[in-house]
C-alpha cells in the first residue's frame, strides 16, 4: 500500500472541507486560536506534501527550500500576495487561491463601509455610547451631518470581480460609476477613464486591486492630492495600495472627508499607527470575506484546489498554471 500524502493545515477552517482531504491524506492542523509563528509554520509544513494556509502566513523561498516534499500550496484567500509565486513555480509548485466566491461578501463590505464612512455612522454611535445622546442634544439641524451617497459618483479602481460587484451596487443607489483597471477591461454601466480622471469626478473612490509591485503605493500623496475634495476614499483591497500616511495627511487637512480602510499596510494595526487617531475614519480589522456561507466556500474551494495538487491534476484555481505545465 502506498503512502498517504501528507498536509499541514495552518488553521482551523468553517465546514467540513478539511474532513474530505482526511480521505485521503494524513491531515495536521495547526491547533492554535492564531497562525503559527514562522518556525511552527517551517516545522508543520516541511515533511508535508500539501500545504493549505491563510493570508497570514508567509510562504517564502526559505520556507519553500525547507519543504522538499512539497507538490501544492493551497491558500485559502483569493489574494496571495504573502506567497513567493515566482519561486513555487521555479519549483513545479501549483499555487491555489479562492476566487469568484467571496467577490459579493467583501463587495458588500465595500458598500457598507462607503455608506458608514459617508453617513458618520461609527462616530454617531460612539457618540450614542459615550452619553452625548441627551435630551438638550437629542436632534441637531447639524449633527451628524455627512454626504449623500445616492446620485454621487464613485470610482471603482479595479475591475474584477470584487469591483464590478461594488459597481452593480452603485447602480441601486443611483450613482454615476467610472472605473479605472490596469487590464484596461470594459464593463457595462462603468464609465472607463484614466486614473487622474477618476480621482479627480469621484465623490467616492473604492479599492479593489490585487498588491502587487506595480499597485503598491499606488494612491499616494500625489494622487490623493489629485482627488477631487472632499472625497471618500474605501479599501478593501490590501493595505499598501494606499498609502497610509498620505491618507492621514489628506483626512487632517480635509482634502479627504471622509475615508474606511478594512486593510492595512501592516496587519494587526499597530497600537501607535497615526490611523488610529485620524478624524473621520472607519476601520474594520480585514472582514471583507467574512461570511459563513463565503468563508465556508473559500475552505471548500482551497480543499479542492490542495487535493487536486496532491492527486497531480491541474488546481480547478490555480495562479500559476505553468508551474505544472
Ligand atoms: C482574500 O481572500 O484575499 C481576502 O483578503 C480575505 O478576505
Amino acid at each position: 500500500m502506498s503512502e498517504r500524502p501528507r498536509v499541514f493545515v495552518t488553521r482551523r477552517l468553517p465546514g467540513d472541507a478539511v474532513e474530505r482531504a482526511r480521505e485521503v491524506a494524513e491531515v495536521e492542523i495547526w491547533p492554535g486560536d492564531s497562525s503559527p509563528d514562522p518556525g511552527a509554520l517551517r516545522a508543520g509544513a516541511a515533511g508535508a506534501d500539501g500545504l493549505l494556509c491563510l493570508l497570514t502566513d508567509p510562504v517564502d523561498s526559505a520556507l519553500l527550500d525547507a519543504c522538499p516534499r512539497l507538490r501544492v500550496v493551497s491558500s485559502c484567500s483569493v489574494g496571495v500576495d504573502h506567497i513567493d509565486v515566482a519561486a513555487a513555480t521555479r519549483r513545479g509548485i501549483p499555487v491555489g487561491h479562492t476566487p469568484g466566491v467571496l467577490a459579493e461578501t467583501t463587495a458588500d463590505l465595500a458598500f457598507a463601509l462607503l455608506l458608514a464612512a459617508a453617513r458618520r455612522v461609527g462616530e454617531a454611535e460612539r457618540w450614542l455610547r459615550d452619553g452625548g445622546w441627551t435630551w438638550e442634544r437629542r436632534w441637531d439641524p447639524e449633527g451628524f451631518v455627512g454626504r449623500d451617497v445616492h446620485g454621487g459618483t464613485l470610482g471603482v479602481i479595479g475591475l474584477g470581480a470584487i469591483g464590478r460587484a461594488v459597481a452593480r451596487r452603485a447602480g441601486g443607489f443611483g450613482m454615476r460609476v467610472l472605473g479605472w483597471t490596469p487590464s484596461e477591461r470594459r464593463v457595462e454601466g462603468v464609465e472607463a477613464a484614466p486614473l487622474s480622471e477618476v480621482l479627480r469626478h469621484s465623490d467616492f473612490l473604492s479599492v479593489h486591486l490585487a498588491l502587487t509591485a506595480e499597485t503598491r503605493g499606488l494612491l499616494d500623496a500625489a494622487a490623493l492630492e489629485g482627488l477631487k475634495p472632499g472625497a471618500v476614499v474605501i479599501n478593501t483591497a490590501r493595505g499598501g495600495i494606499v498609502d497610509e500616511a498620505a491618507l492621514c495627511a489628506a483626512l487632517r487637512s480635509g482634502k479627504v472627508a471622509a475615508a474606511a480602510l478594512d486593510v492595512f499596510e501592516s496587519e494587526p494595526i499597530d497600537p501607535a499607527n497615526p490611523l488610529l487617531t485620524a478624524p473621520n475614519l472607519v476601520l474594520t480589522p480585514h472582514i471583507g470575506s467574512a461570511s459563513i456561507a463565503t468563508r465556508t466556500r473559500m475552505a471548500d474551494l482551497a480543499v479542492e484546489n490542495l487535493l487536486a495538487g496532491l492527486a497531480g491534476r491541474p488546481l480547478p484555481h490555480a495562479v500559476n498554471p505553468e508551474a505544472t505545465g
